[in-house]
C-alpha cells in the first residue's frame, strides 16, 4: 500500500496555490478542526492539512466520519475569498465538483455529486465535504474545506452501519489507488474551480455541478431535523441551495438536509 510521504508531497506542491503549505499528523482529532486553529492564527490561503488518521473525524450535520488509519485521505484547505459570504458559500459547491471530477478521474464516467457536495459511485457514497466559514464581522475572515474521501479500504473494512451505503474508490476501481497522485489531483482541480468561480463567477462553476449531478429532473426528499420537504429538483440557486418544485408547483429553495431520490411512482392502476 502506498503511503503518504509529507516531505515528498511538499515537493510536489511547492509554489502550487493550493497546498502550498502543507501541515501533516499521523493522527489528530479532525483536521478541520485544526484547519480552523491555524485559520484564526492567520495561515495563509491555500494552507492544507493532511492526517493518516482522525480520533474525531467530522461529517455534515454533526455526524462521526470514520478515519481509519493507511487507507484513506482526510485533508483540509484554508481559503480566504475577498468578495464576500455569497461567495464563501459557493466554495464548497466548486469542492464538490473538484471532487467529483478527481474521483471521476480514477473511475470514468462513475462519478457523481448528491446535493449538496457528496460524491457517489454506483449509488454508494466514496467522499463527503465539510466546509466551515469564518466571518470577521460583515466580511469573510476565511472557510475551511474539510474534505474526506474512502480511497483503498476494503468492503469488509467498513463498519456494518454503513456498508451498504459507502464504498471506497479502489472498490469501485477495482485496482489499489495511489494516494498521493490522488492528493495532488484533489487539490489541483480545487485551484482549478476555485479560481474559477473568484475570477469569473459562479455560473460555469454551478453548470458543471448541474451535468455531474445526479438529482436534476428526478423527484428527491430533504431531511432535516426530523422534518422533511420533497419535489423535483430543478436546479441549484446562488447559494448552492437546492431548487425543488413542489407538487403544488411551487419553487422552494432548501438549504440544509439529506437528499434522498425517490422512486418514481406509478399511480396508474394495472390494466389502464
Ligand atoms: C460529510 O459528508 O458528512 C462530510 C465529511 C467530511 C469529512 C472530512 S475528513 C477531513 C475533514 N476533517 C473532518 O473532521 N471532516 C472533514
Amino acid at each position: 500500500m502506498t503511503s503518504l510521504n509529507a516531505e515528498s508531497l511538499r515537493k510536489q506542491l511547492a509554489g502550487k496555490m493550493i497546498g502550498h503549505r502543507l501541515y501533516y499528523y499521523d493522527e489528530i482529532g479532525s483536521t478541520n478542526d485544526e484547519a480552523f486553529r491555524l485559520g484564526e492564527e492567520g495561515a495563509p490561503e491555500g494552507t492544507v492539512l493532511i492526517a493518516e488518521s482522525q480520533t474525531s473525524g467530522k461529517g455534515r450535520m454533526q455526524r462521526v466520519w470514520y478515519s481509519p488509519a493507511g487507507a484513506n485521505i482526510y485533508t483540509s484547505m484554508i481559503l480566504r475569498p475577498l468578495a464576500g459570504r455569497m461567495q464563501a458559500t459557493q466554495i464548497p459547491i466548486a469542492a464538490g465538483v473538484a471532487a467529483a471530477e478527481t474521483l471521476n478521474e480514477f473511475c470514468p464516467g462513475k462519478a457523481w455529486i448528491k446535493w449538496p457536495n457528496d460524491v457517489l459511485i454506483g449509488g454508494k457514497k466514496v467522499c463527503g465535504i465539510l466546509a466551515q466559514m469564518k466571518m470577521s464581522g460583515q466580511a469573510v475572515d476565511f472557510v475551511v474545506v474539510g474534505i474526506g474521501v474512502n480511497v483503498n479500504l476494503t468492503r469488509e473494512q467498513f463498519p456494518q452501519d454503513i456498508q451498504e451505503i459507502a464504498t471506497a474508490l479502489a472498490i469501485e476501481a477495482g485496482r489499489e489507488i495511489s494516494r498521493p497522485e490522488l492528493i495532488i489531483r484533489l487539490y489541483e482541480n480545487m485551484t482549478k474551480w476555485y479560481r474559477e468561480l473568484i475570477q469569473n463567477g459562479f455560473a460555469s462553476v454551478r453548470e458543471r455541478w448541474l451535468n455531474r449531478s445526479e438529482m436534476i429532473d428526478k423527484t428527491v426528499s430533504i431531511v432535516f431535523h426530523n422534518e422533511a420537504v420533497s419535489g423535483k429538483a430543478v436546479g441549484l440557486d446562488e447559494d448552492g441551495s437546492l431548487i425543488l418544485l413542489t407538487a403544488n408547483n411551487q419553487k422552494m429553495s432548501v438549504s440544509a438536509g439529506d437528499a434522498t431520490i425517490l422512486k418514481e411512482v406509478n399511480t396508474y392502476a394495472a390494466g389502464n
